[in-house]
């Protein structure tokens, strides 16, 4: 039987002593590490900073779990099914572990946050070697010294929370966008919601560090930069003051951000959009449900009401304005009275997009004890009506950009045809036209011809 520790307790420890480990164990030739990110972008964000972290201290990437030496799983938390997958994967690393009892298999992230994962892998999971949450994120180092020297297990669940470190920097995958966190964690407590419990309470980067890095990105030839953050209009140093700071950085590239809590989106907020040339004129604003009871359960704190005003607002200033949305269906106690008026306001607001889920319980939250009368397959079931009423309004409404110009990001290969690329205009809506693959990268204007139910279909102007 292994030895297990709680935590990295190695005193001896340092990077020279870490790197001449693994230079002893595996030679000349670079080990190779596979890291799979699951979930949000932050946790992407994440997994390209440990990329950074790993790349460092000698390790090469591959995509084939096979070859690796060390396996990195980047978890999710946020609903059931995302756990599910990650259990599904773990279970198929016995096989490979047998085979190579050498290989080294990391569970970190969000999941790996919760300490009732972390005991379900302890005791169940023994091909598994080092678990971590989110919290312990700078002591990786330290953590696989540990599991590299001793062979021992490590699990480390603290809930000491960090300050934020600008020594982490992100090796990026993508060369044409990129994410930019602003800030980490979250304080609101919806009450169906693990993040806040796996991710901690909300810190802000300077202003100073996010213009510095969003400075060097353009410079690298980014076209676009998304600030991140669980509710970005909670930055800590004024967020319409950010993006009017960021909007004077010289170069041709523009602006996103996610996500916005509506509690706090500001007439301020639409107008910095609007007035910024480089601000995407698209707000992703989570209405989670069109019921101010069922709101109201889940902490929002904001009513149907005052969520139409921010759009209203939006739409008075300019009326084709833009917004996406993320919707939860069948929360606890919600009725089918209820959930239908979550179908009549994506009726009434019109997205150009929207993420919609099933509720999934999470243990350790509010919502997890309250009762639960519908079952999932009913639920399922509402979630289809939804997209179906979603469905409806979209074509007529993404029509609204048909005869336009509109100025795109080409960022991939197309979907319809062989010969056509795909991008994403100013207000975050696929647009598919023929186009040469060099063009992927580079921003063009399309002239929209037909709007689909995934996207627009245009030709290069
Ligand atoms: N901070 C962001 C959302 C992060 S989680 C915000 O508040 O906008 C992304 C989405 O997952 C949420 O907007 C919500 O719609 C969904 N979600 C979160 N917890 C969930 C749960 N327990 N069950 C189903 N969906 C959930
Ligand atoms: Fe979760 Fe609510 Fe925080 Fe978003 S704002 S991360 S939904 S608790
Ligand atoms: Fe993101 Fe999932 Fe964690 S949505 S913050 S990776 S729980």
């Amino acid at each position: 039987m292994k030895n297990e520790s709680i935590c990295c307790i190695n005193n001896d420890f340092s990077i020279d002593k870490l790197k001449n480990l693994i230079f002893d164990k595996y030679g000349v030739n670079a080990p190779l590490c596979y890291l799979h990110s699951y979930g949000c972008q932050q946790n992407v964000t994440d997994g390209e900073k440990l990329k950074n972290l790993i790349s460092k201290i000698g390790y090469d990437f591959t995509d084939n779990e096979d070859k690796a030496s060390l396996i990195i799983l980047n978890t999710c938390a946020v609903r059931e099914n995302a756990e599910d997958r990650v259990f599904g994967k773990i279970g198929e690393y016995k096989k490979l572990k047998e085979k190579n009892s050498d290989k080294i298999v990391c569970i970190c992230g969000c999941m790996a946050q919760q300490k009732h994962i972390a005991e379900r892998i302890k005791q169940s999971y023994h091909q598994v070697d080092l678990v971590f949450g989110t919290f312990a994120f700078n002591q990786f180092y330290e953590m696989l010294y540990e599991v590299l020297k001793t062979k021992n297990r490590v699990f480390n669940t603290t809930e000491q929370q960090s300050d934020i470190s600008e020594n982490f920097k992100q090796l990026r995958d993508d060369k044409i966008k990129a994410s930019v966190p602003i800030m980490y964690g979250c304080n609101n407590f919806c009450t169906y919601c693990i993040v806040p419990y796996v991710r901690g309470r909300e810190r802000s980067r300077t202003e100073e560090a996010v213009f510095d890095e969003v400075s060097d990105l353009v410079k690298e030839g980014y076209k676009e930069i998304t600030l991140l953050g669980q509710n970005v209009n909670s930055y800590g140093y004024g967020f319409p003051k950010l993006l009017r700071k960021l909007n004077t950085i010289d170069g041709d590239f523009r602006i996103r951000f996610m996500s916005s809590h509506p509690k706090d989106a500001t007439p301020e907020l639409i107008d910095t959009i609007l007035e910024c040339d480089k601000v995407c004129k698209h707000l992703h604003l989570p209405m989670q449900s069109g019921c101010n009871r069922i709101l109201k359960e889940m902490n929002r704190r904001y009513t149907i009401e005052d969520y139409a005003e921010i759009i209203d607002y939006a739409r008075s200033r300019k009326p084709d304005f833009s917004f996406s949305s993320d919707i939860i269906v069948g929360f606890p106690g919600e009725t089918y009275e209820e959930f239908c008026k979550t179908k009549e306001a994506v009726k009434k607001f019109k997205f150009d997009n929207i993420y919609s889920f099933v509720y999934s319980k999470r243990s350790g939250t509010k919502a997890a004890l309250m009762e639960d009368n519908i079952s999932d397959k009913q639920k399922g079931l509402w979630l289809r009506e939804l997209l179906l009423e979603h469905r409806e309004v979209t074509v007529s409404w993404l029509s609204r950009f048909v005869g336009k110009t509109l100025r795109v990001l080409a960022d991939r290969e197309g979907r319809t045809s062989e010969n056509h690329i795909q991008g994403r205009c100013n207000e975050n809506i696929i647009v598919e036209f023929i186009g040469d693959k060099n063009l992927i990268g580079s921003f063009v204007n399309v002239k929209i011809n037909k709007a689909m139910n995934w996207a627009l279909l245009g030709e290069i102007v």
